[in-house]
């Protein structure tokens, strides 16, 4: 009978309890995901969450999308094609539009959101709005 190692066991346990303390780690910190991120599935989630903060959020009590909403702020139906958000600067003015409409215009009345959003749901619904094109 070797002389079992109090923690970690025998060498064959030890490398067992190493293994379940990687596979713990991994699942906490999501680092077994090896997807790239800019796959055009992940992009198409994250526009489809976007779709969805725009609705959650009361977006059309102002805009308007394909007929759909109100009229008090611009149509967003083609805002992707003026505000390109493939480029850095069309993605940040539109996610400045969202979290601090006063940036662009001291005296706008639509609300802030980056109170009522986190990044990433600003993020992705910067990400819907620069789909529509
Ligand atoms: C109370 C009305 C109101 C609400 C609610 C509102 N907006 Fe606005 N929005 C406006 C007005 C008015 C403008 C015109 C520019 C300005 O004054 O800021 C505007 C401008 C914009 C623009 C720039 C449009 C352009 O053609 O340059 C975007 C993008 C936008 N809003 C997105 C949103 C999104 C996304 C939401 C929901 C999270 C939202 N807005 C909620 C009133 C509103």
């Amino acid at each position: 009978m070797p002389h079992n190692n109090r923690i970690f066991g025998s060498p064959p346990r030890r490398w067992t309890a190493l293994l379940a303390l990687q596979a713990v780690l991994v699942t906490a910190t999501g680092c077994n995901d090896t997807k790239p991120y800019f796959t055009p599935e992940r992009q198409a989630e994250d526009i489809a969450y976007g779709k969805k903060m725009y609705s959650e959020n009361g977006c059309s009590r102002c805009h308007s999308i394909n007929g759909v909403g109100e009229h008090v702020g611009p149509d967003l139906t083609h805002i992707g094609v003026k505000h390109n958000n493939d480029t850095v600067e069309g993605g940040n003015w539109l996610y400045k539009q969202i979290s601090e409409p006063n940036s662009h215009n001291p005296s706008s009345p639509m609300p802030a959101y980056k109170d009522k959003m986190d990044n990433g749901s600003i993020s992705k619904l910067t990400d819907y709005l620069g789909s529509l094109k």
